[in-house]
């Protein structure tokens, strides 16, 4: 399992990332120190102890789960793939008392379903358990204490283990949401593809519930964003004993003890009063103190201070309306900043034709189910 010339005893694990947010994702596990760091077509591949996993998911930002890769090899065809499964170790994560969830991705293979697929890795797991232990786990689709994921390509099989339980998105700090939140993994991955250094100050003029705000503001002050949340899925695990435990602790005490919580000034507005109450509770429920204001993009005017970084997600879409002349109310009120950098996430080519000049840099990301772009551009 051990990357070739390292220590076989290297767990691999796998950083699954939102499409064009690898590179962020890369990034930021490698300033993390986390060994071997590579960059694939829909996350990253590091290497590690248990620990280093654990501490993954209490640090990266960025990432929408992490995974250890339990093992790879070929599957021509359903016997294949069951037996193959079957001789993994599953009491490593699994007992009787433990339920389970199985789902799979599947091209260009034999098995052309990924639906079946699952079921057969599903069965393979619990009759191991049952010839092992006389009774075979529950399949738990919601809450499962143990989440496996199969990733079939060209009959090369693929399983996953996954470290994180709930999605890392949800951190445990969002009281509420307005009307098209981001995930806040997305929000981490545009602060750092936009270049931000933590030391400039920030704007987000349209912030609805805050995210751009409070995760710069955490990411500024080095506060771990797993530290809210109260339980990861690997602590569910068979193999999650005391000495894990204790393990674990000690490692969320070096994260808290390390968070400084300072940050350069933040500012999050938005014309919708209520929204922005919204915002103002999650914050202080991740014990952050960000300026708000209520106030139309319009009106937004240099105030004399140094440039900051803006960075806005405007409203379009399925659930907010593109609106053209909200567009030009934008691109006027940030053709203001000069000296400025500006991260605007784009979900509709009208955002970027009402912008004052052209973009310095893009990115091609997707919010969800949207397609959009991330455009960045340096005012004069
Ligand atoms: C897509 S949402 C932003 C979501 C936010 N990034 C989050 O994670 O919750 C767009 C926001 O723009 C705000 N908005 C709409 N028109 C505005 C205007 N003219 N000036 C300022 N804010 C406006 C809406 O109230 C809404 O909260």
């Amino acid at each position: 399992m051990g990357p070739q010339g390292q220590n076989p005893e290297l767990i691999e694990f796998y950083a699954s990332a939102a499409p064009g947010t690898e590179e962020a994702v890369r990034d930021e596990l490698s300033e993390l120190g986390f060994r071997s760091v590579r960059l694939n077509r829909g996350g990253v591949p590091f290497f590690g102890d248990w620990p280093e996993g654990w501490r993954a998911c209490l640090q990266c930002r960025t990432a929408q789960r992490i995974m250890a890769v339990l093992g790879r090899f070929p599957a021509a065809g359903p016997e294949a793939l069951y037996e193959a499964v079957r001789a993994v170790d599953w009491t490593c994560c699994l007992s009787p008392r433990h339920t389970l969830a199985v789902s799979a991705f599947v091209q260009s293979s034999a098995i052309t379903h990924s639906g079946f697929a699952a079921l057969r890795v599903k069965d393979a797991i619990v009759d191991q358990l049952r010839d092992r232990c006389g009774q075979r786990p529950d399949v738990a689709r919601d809450e499962p204490d143990v989440r496996v994921f199969l990733y079939l390509n060209q009959d090369r099989a693929t399983l996953y283990l996954d470290l994180s339980g709930e999605a890392l998105f949800r951190r445990g700090y969002r009281l509420g949401a307005g009307e098209a939140p981001l995930k806040e993994t997305l929000a981490a991955a545009i602060l750092r593809l936009s270049g931000w250094d933590r030391e400039q100050g920030l704007v987000d003029p349209m912030c609805g519930s805050g995210t751009f705000p409070i995760e710069a503001a955490l990411w500024a002050g080095n506060v771990a964003p797993g530290l809210f949340r109260e339980r990861f899925g690997f602590e569910r695990w068979a193999s999650f004993d005391a000495t894990a435990a204790a393990t674990l602790a000690s490692l969320r005490g070096e994260l808290r003890a390390s968070a400084h919580g300072q940050h350069p000034g933040i500012t999050a507005m938005d014309i919708d009063e209520a929204v922005l109450e919204v915002a103002r509770r999650n914050a202080r429920q991740a014990g952050l103190r960000l300026r708000f204001r209520q106030a139309a993009i319009r009106d937004l005017r240099p105030d004399g201070g140094p440039p900051r970084l803006l960075v806005v997600n405007p409203p379009y879409g399925e659930r907010l309306e593109a609106d053209p002349r909200l567009y030009q109310e934008m691109g006027t009120a940030l053709s203001r900043l000069s000296g400025w950098r500006l991260a605007v996430l784009a979900g509709s080519p009208l955002i970027e034709r009402a912008m004052p000049l052209r973009p310095s840099r893009r990115h091609a990301l997707r919010n969800g189910d949207l397609p959009c772009e991330l455009l960045l551009y340096d005012l004069a």
